[in-house]
C-alpha cells in the first residue's frame, strides 16, 4: 500500500477518535465526573473532566462515524483511496475510547501531582490512541483487523501527536483552550 494511501486511511479511520476531545473543549463545563472528590489530598480527576464534556465528546465522535459511513463510497471515488465505513462497535470504541483515554490521562496527571491544565508530554498526545484502539479491537475485532493494518497503526502513532499539537495551538489562539497543549 502506498504511503499516501495509508495516511489517508489512518486519518479517516481515526476521525471519530480525534473529534471527541475537541467537542469536549467546546461543550465542557458543569459537574465534574469525580464530583470534587479527592484521593490522597489530590483530586481524582479534576474540574477539567466533566459529564457534559464527556457525553458531548462521545456523541460527536459517534455522529461523525455515522456521517463518514454514509460518505465513504463517495469519498473513496473522489480520492481514489478505499476509505472504510464504521460498524457500530468501531464508532463507539473510537469515540468512547478517546474520552476514556483522556480521563485516564487526567487520573495519572493528578496522581503525579500535576494540576489541572498541566502538561504531560507524550501522554497528552497519545492518551486517546492508547485506549481507543484496544477498545475498538475488542468491540469490533473483524473491522479493526481489516482497517488497522500495521502500517495504519504506525501512521496513527506518528500523525496523531502532530495533529494534536496543531489543533490545540489553534484552539488556544482562538481562546477556546486555556493552554496550547
Ligand atoms: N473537557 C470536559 N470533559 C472532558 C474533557 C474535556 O469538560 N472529558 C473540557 C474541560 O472544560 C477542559 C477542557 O475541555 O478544561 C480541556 O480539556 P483538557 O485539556 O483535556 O483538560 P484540562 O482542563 O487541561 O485538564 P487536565 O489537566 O485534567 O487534562
Ligand atoms: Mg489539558
Amino acid at each position: 500500500m502506498a504511503v499516501l494511501e495509508t495516511v489517508v486511511i489512518a486519518f479517516w479511520a481515526m476521525l471519530p477518535a480525534y473529534v471527541p476531545n475537541n467537542a469536549a473543549v467546546l461543550a465542557g463545563g458543569g459537574r465534574p465526573i469525580d464530583g470534587g472528590r479527592t484521593w490522597g489530598e489530590k483530586r481524582v480527576l479534576g474540574d477539567g473532566k466533566t459529564w457534559r464534556g464527556t457525553a458531548a465528546g462521545i456523541l460527536a465522535g459517534v455522529a461523525l462515524a455515522v456521517v463518514l459511513t454514509y460518505l465513504a463510497p463517495t469519498v473513496s471515488d473522489l480520492v481514489g483511496v478505499d476509505v472504510p465505513g464504521f460498524v457500530p462497535g468501531a464508532a463507539v470504541g473510537l469515540a468512547a475510547g478517546a474520552m476514556l483515554g483522556d480521563i485516564l490521562a487526567s487520573f495519572l496527571k493528578r496522581r503525579t501531582g500535576r494540576q489541572r491544565g498541566a502538561m504531560f508530554p507524550g501522554l497528552d498526545q497519545l492518551d486517546f490512541v492508547v485506549v481507543s484502539l484496544p477498545l475498538t479491537a475488542l468491540l469490533a475485532t473483524e473491522w479493526f483487523l481489516e482497517v488497522f493494518t500495521l502500517g495504519v497503526i504506525l501512521v496513527v502513532v506518528v500523525l496523531t501527536p502532530i495533529l494534536h499539537v496543531t489543533t490545540n495551538v489553534i484552539a488556544y489562539k482562538l481562546g477556546l483552550k486555556n493552554e496550547p497543549w
